[in-house]
């Protein structure tokens, strides 16, 4: 007598006879994680004020308020992409307008310099930017988060493994240390946090 099927082969036989679940298209539903350098001047209270405008920009931006561009390094923002972060941006002072004079141009430079050493690691230099803006130009600094958003969306995940259980926002914050100034009580402009 021919063995009955075993209720696991017959859900084996069932399973197999389903079409296979197509493959889902590239990024989709990839949620970047941007890091933004924010001088405390402009980018960051461009940034309050859009919050006040009631403007939207995407949650995948986690601000590190600075008091002033200059004081980024280019190792912070190696460290960034290093601890997984998928896309980082420094927003400074209009060129001319930094309280500090060239901080604004120290900046430029270092991020360029950083976009160069990713080309040559085969890295896309686009995960890397820097924008001008003044502290009147929330609707800019909200346009200026939805689109690098979404051009680190269609770059998809940093080739870079994120760190386990921490963001690259809080791996960041902590090795900035005493550079990175504390959020406005009660108005980090940081949605989600
Ligand atoms: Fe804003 Fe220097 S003070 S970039």
């Amino acid at each position: 007598m021919a063995d009955e099927p075993t209720a696991a082969a017959a859900a084996a036989a069932e399973a197999d006879s389903k079409p296979a679940t197509a493959a889902l298209p590239a990024n989709e539903g990839f949620e970047p994680e941007i890091i933004v350098f924010a001088c405390h001047y402009c980018a960051y209270a461009a940034a309050d004020l859009a919050g006040s405008m009631r403007l939207q920009y995407p949650s995948n931006i986690r601000m590190i308020k600075l008091p002033c561009t200059g004081k980024l390094e280019v190792i912070h923002l190696l460290k960034a992409l290093e601890a997984g972060a998928d896309g980082v941006y420094a927003a400074g002072c209009l060129e001319g307008e930094c309280h500090y004079l060239k901080g604004n141009l120290w900046a430029k430079k270092r991020v360029g310099y950083v976009k160069k050493l990713l080309e040559e690691i085969g890295v896309d230099p686009g995960r890397v930017e820097m924008y001008n803006m003044s502290s009147a130009m929330g609707p800019q600094f909200a346009e200026t988060a939805r689109e690098f958003t979404a051009r680190i969306r269609g770059l998809g995940p940093n080739p870079v493994r994120p760190r386990e259980g921490f963001t690259a926002h809080e791996v960041v914050l902590k090795q900035m240390g005493d550079l990175a100034m504390p959020d406005d009580a009660g108005s980090d402009p940081t949605p989600g946090s």
